[in-house]
C-alpha cells in the first residue's frame, strides 16, 4: 500500500518513527523503496551531492523536475516529496502555486517542501494546501539561507528557539502535513515535537522527532564532504574505489573479460 500524508500523520499519534531520506536519480530510488522507506524526498540537496554545485541556490525548477521524474518512476510505496528550488516560491503565491503545479502535474510527486516560517512562506503554504497539494514545511537551519545564515546549528537561545516553535506552530496551521526540523538542540526539536500534532522530521534534532531524514550521500558515505550530525552507515566511495580499481586491474591483465 502506497503512503499517504494522512498516514503519516497517523503515525504520529501511534509513536511509529517516520523513516525519510533523499534520492536523485531512478537507480537510487528503486532500492530506497524497496527497503521500505516512507518518505522519499527529492531533496535539493541534490544540487550539492549529485551535481557538484556548493550551495543549493543554483538548482533550477526544470532540473528538480527532471531528478523528481526519475526518482518518480523507481517508487511504488514511498511519499514522494520534492523540494522547490530557491527562488521557485518566495517571489508571490502565484509564482509558488505554479512551481508546486509542475512538479504534482510534470513529475507526479505528492508534495511539495519549502523552507522557512514567516508570515510569507505561511501564506504560501496555506494557499498550496487550498489547492491541494499538501506541503512539508522545513525550520530551523534552512540551507536556501546559507549566505544569511551559514550552516551553524539554529535556536540556540531562547528568543531564537521560540521564533522557530511559533514558526512551526504557524505552518501547522496553515495546513503543513509535517515539517522538517534541521539543525536545531534536541530538547527544542523535542518541545516542537509535543507542541505541534503533525509530525516532525528531524536532522541533526536529536531522537525526539516522530522521524528521522538524512540526505542518502551522506548515509551511504558518498559525500565529499558531510555535516556533523550526519552518520554514515558505509562507505561507499571505498567500496566503490576497490570496484573500479579491480576492474582497471583485470583489464590491464587482460583477465577481463574472460575468454
Ligand atoms: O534537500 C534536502 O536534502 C533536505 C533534507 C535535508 C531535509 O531538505
Ligand atoms: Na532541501
Amino acid at each position: 500500500m502506497a503512503v499517504t500524508t494522512q498516514q503519516i500523520g497517523q503515525w504520529k499519534q501511534q509513536g511509529r518513527a517516520i523513516v525519510a531520506l533523499t534520492a536523485w536519480d531512478f537507480a537510487l530510488a528503486t532500492v530506497l523503496d524497496e527497503a521500505g522507506v516512507d518518505l522519499i524526498l527529492i531533496g535539493d540537496s541534490l544540487a550539492m551531492v549529485a551535481l557538484g554545485y556548493n550551495t543549493t541556490l543554483p538548482i533550477t525548477l526544470d532540473e528538480m523536475v527532471h531528478h523528481a521524474k526519475a526518482v518518480r518512476r523507481g517508487v511504488q510505496r514511498a511519499l514522494l516529496v520534492c523540494d522547490l528550488p530557491f527562488m521557485t516560491y518566495q517571489e508571490s503565491v502565484q509564482q509558488a502555486l505554479q512551481s508546486a503545479g509542475r512538479l504534482l502535474k510534470e513529475a507526479g510527486v505528492q508534495a511539495v517542501k519549502l523552507e522557512g516560517g514567516n508570515p510569507i512562506a505561511v501564506e504560501t503554504v496555506t494557499r498550496l494546501v487550498q489547492v491541494g497539494i499538501p506541503v512539508m514545511g522545513h525550520v530551523g537551519l534552512t540551507p536556501q539561507s546559507v549566505h544569511r545564515l551559514g550552516y551553524r546549528q539554529q535556536g540556540t537561545s531562547l528568543p531564537a528557539g521560540e521564533e522557530i516553535l511559533a514558526e512551526a506552530i504557524a505552518l501547522e496551521q496553515a495546513g503543513a502535513f509535517a515539517i522538517v526540523l534541521e539543525h536545531i538542540p534536541s530538547e527544542l526539536a523535542q518541545h516542537i515535537t509535543q507542541k505541534l500534532s503533525i509530525p516532525t522530521i528531524g536532522i541533526g534534532a536529536g531522537r525526539y522527532c516522530d522521524g528521522q531524514v538524512l540526505v542518502t550521500a551522506d548515509l551511504l558515505g558518498l559525500s565529499a564532504r558531510q555535516p556533523p550530525f550526519a552518520k554514515a552507515y558505509v562507505n561507499l566511495r571505498e567500496t566503490i574505489t576497490g570496484a573500479v580499481q579491480a576492474f582497471a586491474q583485470e583489464v590491464g591483465d587482460r583477465a577481463f573479460p574472460e575468454e
